[in-house]
Parts: C-alpha cells; structure tokens; sequence
C-alpha cells in the first residue's frame, strides 16, 4: 500500500493561512498575479500587530527616535543620487527553449555532460547556424539532450532540424542551464529592480518616476527638515513604515520575496568616530563583554551597530521569536557594500531554509554625502561640543589626524577621499561640522509576518474517547501580536440569560483588546477555530457566572488558555487587570 504524502510545512501554513484568512493570493479570480499578496481579516490584525509593536519599540519607548510618513513617489534624482537608478539590479537569464527568466544567481548548479551543437539545418534545406547547448541530466540517454537541442532549432523555423557540429563537455557546479529541462541559458544581463511610472498626463521620458524600492531614501532626503523642526539632536534616528516595490525576477517563497512589500526602517544617526575622539579623549572599544545595555557619550559606529543588533534581537524575542529559531550573518568584506563598515544579516529559520528577516547596515556617511553632492543642499549639521572639544587640540594632534585619516582614505580600494577631500573634511569637523554617520536597522513587514505564521505553527492530534484521532492546528502566536486576543463564548446560545450575560462580558472587553464573539457549536470547536486563529485567551460564561452555584462562583468565567489548555476561574471584574498585561 502506498504511504500517504507528506505535505511540506510551508504548503501547510499556506494552506491554514489562506483557510482561516491570514494571507490570499492577489487578484485570485483573475488567476492571481505573481508577487502580490493580500491580508485577509486575521492577517490585517497581525500585520497591524506587528506594525504597532515595532513602531512602539522604535519611537514611543524611545527619546531619541522619531517618525516619518512619507511618498511612495518621489523626485527621480533621488534614486540617481543613491545609485539604484545605476546599480539596482538582478542578474537576469532566460530558459532559450521556454524562455522562463531566471534570477541567474539563484539558478541551482548542476554538473554532468554539456551537448553543444554549432547549428542544424533541415529536409527543405534551411539552415540554422545559431550555436546552442544542452545539459544532460544524470542517468539520461543522451537522446534527452538531443531532445532539446531540436526543440530549439524547431522554434528557429527548421522542420526535423538535423544537429549539426555535435560536441560534448563535462561542467562543474554550472548555473547556465534551465534545471528544469538543461536547456541553455542567455549569459544574465542586469535587471533594474525599480517600477516605473509617469507623473502627469504627457507621460514622456522626463516624467519618468519610480515607485520607492525601499522607504530609507525618504528619509536621507528629509534629514534636515526633520532637525530643523525638532529638538532632535545626533545622536538621534528617524524611522519608517511603509510600502516599497521591487519588480523582483523570480518572487518565491509565499510572501517572503514579493514585488510589493512592507518595509520598517530606522536611520539612526551618529557622530563620525572622530568627533567621539575629540569629545570624550577616545572611542569606546567593542568587546564581547562590552556592556550595551544603556547608549554612552563615547560609543562609536561599531557600538552603536553592535547596541541595534541588540536592540532588534531583543524586540523579536519580546514577540516571541527568540534565540532557537533566529540566526546571524556577519558580512564578509568581500559581500559588503565599499561604503558599509559592516552589515550583519538577522535570519530566521523559515521552513524552506534560514533567511534574511533584517539587515542592520553601518553605512558611514555615503548617502546623506551622496544627496549633499546631488543636490548641492548641505546635509552637515552643526555641533558647538565637537567644535569645542577640537579647539582644545594642538596643531600638532590635529595634524596627525588628518595624517591618519588621509592614511584611511589612500588604503580604500573603493570610495576613499582624495587627499584634499580629507583636508576639506577635517577643516569643518575641527569647526563643528560634520555629515552624520549612520546604523540602518531595516525589516521586513511581511517577512516579519511570514516567520511568525511558521513559528506559530503548530499541529495537534487529538485522539476522541472512541479512539478515532484527528489533526487540530494551533497558531501559538504571542500574546502581544495575535490578531485576537480573547474569545468569548456563552455555554449555551438558546439561553438567553447565558448569551446576555456573554454579550456584557463581550463588549466590556473589546473596548480594551480584540475580542471575538461566538455562540455556534459545541464549547470544544469554538475553542478549536480559536486555536487555529491563533487566539491566546478564551472566556466561557456558563451558569456558575449567573450564580446557579451560589456568590462564590457568580460573575466569574472560566479563562481558558490556548498553550497548555489550562482552565481557571476568574472574576469578570479582573479580567481586564489580567489580560491586558498578558496583551499588550
Ligand atoms: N534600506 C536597506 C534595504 O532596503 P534590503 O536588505 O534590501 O535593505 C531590507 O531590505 C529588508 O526588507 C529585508 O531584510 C527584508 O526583510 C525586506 N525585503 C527586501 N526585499 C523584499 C522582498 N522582495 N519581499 C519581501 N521583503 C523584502
């Protein structure tokens, strides 16, 4: 007898997730379309959730962070300036048999045996002198190649093509072939991952506009209004929520890779390491023991990098994502960017591999420097400390470091200053000014969304006293994200008395947190739909609250736990003091 097959986890929470209304296809009825997802009603509240706990973590709880909301569209030099016009791109290869696009760098590698053909021609005497190559599949006949190579001659006009110049080839580790069918890739050209549009009805090249690829720009641009319209002073962040697009190649895994996505940024910035030398006589050295529990006067880019590391691995604990299922990817100097200093990747063990959820970047000053070159509006700001600290340096200190810094500058193989660049650069910072360094802490909504989906995933098998088992599925979300907080249930709904007093206890509660009521079914399937919705708390008012058992038990519920299936009675007049800690 055939074994039945194992469903992979991630079809399984997609299934649940499409089930109970936490994530639907967009555009389904039309076929759907590739890269776009929708929130249904559970999935809208964990979202907000998750964006108000994020939000909460980075600016309410904090001094020195403050928000901003800003377009999806803005100036087009922008994204000139910041070098995605230029530089953000795929590398792209197309199947030449199906012409499916791959992301080349994503193509899984294959070795075996590449068919080359230098053309074909056919019975009506048609040449094709088109070269193409195949790679045979281990444990194929040849046959299979050749299969290949006259699909693609055929699609060139030839009828029966006949191969022509057949030679072979052993390849190591190759990604030039379409794994599905070994059929020869185009060499990858880069593709630009920005959406564009027009602004204004004459929709001519000059106005050409692109949908944001990530909300940061935004807030390099608006730098200066944001310090001049508040106290804020660096050290000091600004942080955003909002959409960002990318016309991604190949979107995959659910929400993971989409092409319209939700991103949560945080520029925080920081004075130069120079100005940290000047004010306190020296920058404070990162070591494992280092403590990063509180920001210090004399912290420079490294601490503050490692404090955010901190920062966001503590915020992801505090909604239920710790230790055991994230991880760490330190960039090598190879992988960095020339301007970043370093970059460590926070993954997640999602069910198809461990995957980037954030990246918290030390990117120095390049981009604010990069919007003060492009728009020629200085984005220095002035600091009386700095420029008080330097005018108690000698000659002598000043001048060994700019010697050090010009040493810095000439070892760079990428991006460095030219020596006059650093005298100019210096020159202002011994007079106070100085373009903000900065730490980019930058997530994802949705893939925040999606690990919490698979972390919360849980399956129960429940035997009945029948002996017949069934598969129960429970969202273990934590409390402070799940799209629900309580469900209120009265025993009996053709009770008046039991679903007046529910309906009390109800619409006390949902002032406070999200309740849901229900009446239909037995006890045990409300506790189960509420289960799968992930709701952590689930109240049932029963004939003890009317007081059928005497005062002791009246206007208590009993409180029902979602983990361990616990019970406890509770007085309806504490149920707020009880949950809304638990909640919030
Ligand atoms: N400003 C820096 C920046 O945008 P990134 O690594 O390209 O850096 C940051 O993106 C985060 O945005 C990623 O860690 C990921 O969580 C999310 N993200 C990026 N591309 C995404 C996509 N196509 N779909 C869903 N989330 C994405």
């Amino acid at each position: 007898m055939s074994q039945p097959k194992e469903v992979p986890q991630m079809e399984k929470i997609v299934s649940l997730a499409k089930r109970r209304g936490f994530v639907f296809q967009s555009s389904e009825i039309y076929g759907g379309i590739n890269g776009f997802w929708d929130y249904g009603p559970l999935g809208a509240e964990l979202k907000r959730n998750l964006r108000d706990t994020w939000w909460r973590a980075m600016t309410r709880d904090r001094e020195d962070v403050v928000g901003l909301d800003a377009t999806i569209i803005m100036h087009p030099a922008i994204w000139k300036a910041s070098g995605h016009v230029d530089t953000f791109s795929d590398p792209m290869a197309d199947c030449l048999v199906t012409q499916k696009r791959f992301r080349a760098d994503h193509v899984e590698p294959q070795s075996g045996v590449v068919y080359k053909w230098t053309g074909a021609t056919d019975e009506t005497g048609k040449t094709s002198n088109d070269t193409f190559s195949a790679l045979l599949a281990a444990g194929k006949p040849a046959e299979s190649a050749r299969k290949v190579g006259i699909q693609f001659y055929t699609q060139r006009g030839l009828t029966n093509p006949q191969l022509l110049g057949e030679t072979t080839e052993k390849v190591e580790n190759s990604r030039g072939f379409n794994p599905e069918n070994g059929a020869q890739l185009t060499d990858p050209v880069p593709f630009n991952l920005m959406f564009k549009t027009y602004v204004g009805a004459t929709a001519t090249e000059e106005d050409k506009a692109y949908l944001r690829p990530e909300t940061a720009q935004a807030i390099f641009a608006q730098f200066k209004n944001v310090v001049n319209s508040t106290p804020q002073r660096v050290p000091f962040g600004i942080c955003q929520i909002g959409k960002a697009f990318r016309n991604e190649v190949t979107p995959r895994n659910f929400t993971f890779r989409s092409r319209e996505f939700e991103q949560m940024e945080l520029e925080f910035f920081i004075k130069p390491d120079e100005a940290i030398e000047a004010v306190c006589g020296s920058v404070a050295p990162w070591s494992e023991s280092a403590d990063l529990s509180k920001p210090q006067d004399n912290w420079g880019w490294e601490m503050w990098h490692r404090y955010w590391v901190k920062e966001r691995t503590d915020y992801y604990a505090g909604i239920g994502l710790g230790a055991d299922v994230l991880d760490y990817h330190w960039q090598t100097k190879e992988e960095l960017a020339h301007y970043a200093r370093a970059c460590v990747d926070i993954l997640f063990k999602f069910p198809f591999g461990t995957e980037e959820l954030e990246g918290i970047a030390a990117r120095g000053d390049f981009d604010l420097t990069a919007h003060q070159n492009a728009s020629r509006k200085p984005q220095d700001v002035f600091d009386e400390e700095v420029k008080n600290a330097f005018a108690k340096w000698t000659d002598e200190q000043r001048a060994a470091l700019v010697e050090r810094k010009k040493a810095e500058h000439r070892a760079k193989e990428k991006g460095g200053m030219t020596d006059a660049q650093v005298d100019e650069w210096c020159e202002k910072l011994f007079k106070g000014f100085y373009v903000p360094h900065v730490i980019e802490p930058s997530a994802g909504l949705d893939r925040l969304a999606l690990a919490v989906l698979s972390n919360a995933y849980t399956e129960v098998e429940k035997t009945d006293p029948k002996g017949k088992s069934e598969t129960l599925y429970v969202m273990r979300f934590h409390p402070r994200i799940a799209p629900v907080k309580v469900g209120v249930f009265p025993l009996l709904k053709n009770k008046p008395e039991l679903v007046a007093k529910a309906r009390e206890v109800y619409e006390l509660l949902r002032k406070n947190l999200a309740a849901f009521y229900d009446e239909g079914g037995s006890i045990g399937k409300r506790y189960a739909r509420q289960d799968e919705a992930g709701t952590p708390f689930c109240l049932t008012i029963d004939f003890d609250t009317l007081g059928e058992k005497g005062d002791d038990l009246k206007d208590t519920v009993t409180l029902r736990h979602r983990d361990d299936g616990s019970q406890e009675r509770v007085k309806i007049s504490e149920l707020l003091g009880r949950l809304l800690p638990l909640v919030g």
